[in-house]
């Protein structure tokens, strides 16, 4: 008799720390699943890969440089989610930086200094302006200020 009581507590015990560790498996795994990170970041991320290189191909006058990357960049806008959801502004948004980056090879190809730092200008400007109207964090109010509690950053993405 006490011999079968404590093999049932025994077996609750078990029962209790697997269903535990299965819980704690779950919820560790939707947590990762959180963090994953968007496809837009992983593509924005891979525009900054290629405008350090388009840095590099213009401060150093390697136009070629400027060239394969810029071509790589404007190759890679219509790949993103956002592109799927249809919004008119990141449209738009994504439209202006197309004809920039286009603007940015032409003058590169050219060889003409002048003209490629212009549109390096205007590319990041592009930038710039897409994510104050697109980006979660950047969003503006209508006064132009930052919302006064921004949406969380993802976790060990951002300071
Ligand atoms: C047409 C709109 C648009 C343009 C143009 C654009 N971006 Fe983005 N960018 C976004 C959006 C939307 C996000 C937010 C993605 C997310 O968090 O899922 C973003 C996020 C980012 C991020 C943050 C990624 C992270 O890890 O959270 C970087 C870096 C970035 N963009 C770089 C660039 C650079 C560099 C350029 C110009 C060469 C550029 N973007 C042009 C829409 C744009």
């Amino acid at each position: 008799m006490h011999d079968e009581r404590f093999v049932q507590m025994k077996t609750q015990r078990i029962l209790f720390w697997g269903l535990t560790a299965l819980l704690l498996g779950w919820l560790a795994n939707n947590a990762v699943a959180g963090e994953r990170p968007s496809q837009t970041r992983t593509v924005m991320r891979q525009k900054l890969v290629y405008s350090a290189n388009i840095i590099e191909g213009i401060t150093l006058e390697k136009y070629d440089l400027v060239v394969s990357n810029a071509t790589k960049m404007a190759n890679m806008n219509l790949t993103n989610t956002w592109h799927q959801t249809g919004n008119k502004d990141y449209y738009e948004a994504a439209r202006k930086f197309e004809l920039d980056i286009i603007g940015l090879i032409d003058s590169a190809t050219a060889k003409d200094t002048t003209a490629v730092q212009s549109a390096y200008t205007r590319v990041t400007a592009d930038c710039i302006a897409c994510h104050r109207i697109c980006r979660k964090q950047q969003i503006r109010l209508p006064d132009g200020s930052l919302p006064a509690a921004p949406a969380k950053p993802p976790v060990g993405t951002r300071k």
